[in-house]
């Protein structure tokens, strides 16, 4: 089976409804690791051989956190700062994330008109992706369409479990597409 590991950064899980029901949805998953960056990290002090060995050890890496100004939380920038290193993930000798997926899972506080031209954030969504897409491109890795969930804090309860049962579909669509090193043995 494909190994997934998911990088969650939440900077308030305990006030958290969407991100955490989409991290539900992956703690289901027998093959999936979870790592909590606030909680690993409080002080931002990042292990960064620790989220290597993790990141070594997938196939799908996703991203899963909520929207702050346009892109991820701080601490996951910071993850990214530290950890996506040179000779490592990039540059000479830095193939370490060659071929692994990339997938970015994010719920927005704005709704999809909020994403309009003329709407509370003028652009569509899309045009705030580029930063992160590039940067798993960099490393070589294959990335897949984000999954964005708009105005989820406003979700009801229907809308929420209509949410993750999307995500639970892609979720399984893109595990069945990875390789993994039985497949491959
Ligand atoms: C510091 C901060 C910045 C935010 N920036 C954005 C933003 O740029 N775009 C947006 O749509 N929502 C933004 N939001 C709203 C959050 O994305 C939203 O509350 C969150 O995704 C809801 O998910 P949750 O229920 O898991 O907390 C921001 C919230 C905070 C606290």
């Amino acid at each position: 089976m494909p190994r997934t590991l998911v990088v969650h950064a939440h900077p308030r899980p305990s006030q958290s409804l969407v991100i955490k029901a989409m991290q539900a949805v992956f703690e289901g998953d027998a093959h999936t690791e979870i790592r909590s960056l606030y909680d690993l990290y409080p002080d931002f002090d990042i292990h960064v051989s620790s989220e290597q060995q993790a990141l070594a050890r997938a196939d799908l890496v996703v991203w899963l956190a909520p929207i702050h100004w346009y892109s991820v939380p701080a601490l996951l920038k910071h993850w990214f700062d530290q950890v996506l290193a040179h000779g490592w993930a990039f540059g000479p000798g830095g193939d370490a994330l060659r071929g692994k997926a990339a997938w970015w899972v994010a719920s927005a506080g704005g709704s999809m008109n909020d994403y309009l031209p003329g709407g509370a954030h003028q652009r569509p969504f899309t045009d705030f992706v580029a930063p992160i897409e590039q940067t798993a491109r960099f490393c070589g890795m294959r990335w897949l369409p984000p999954h964005i969930e708009y105005g989820g804090h406003s979700h009801t309860g229907a809308q929420l479990a209509a949410c993750t049962d999307d995500l639970a579909a892609q979720f399984a669509r893109h595990r069945a597409a990875q390789p993994s090193d039985q497949a491959a043995a």
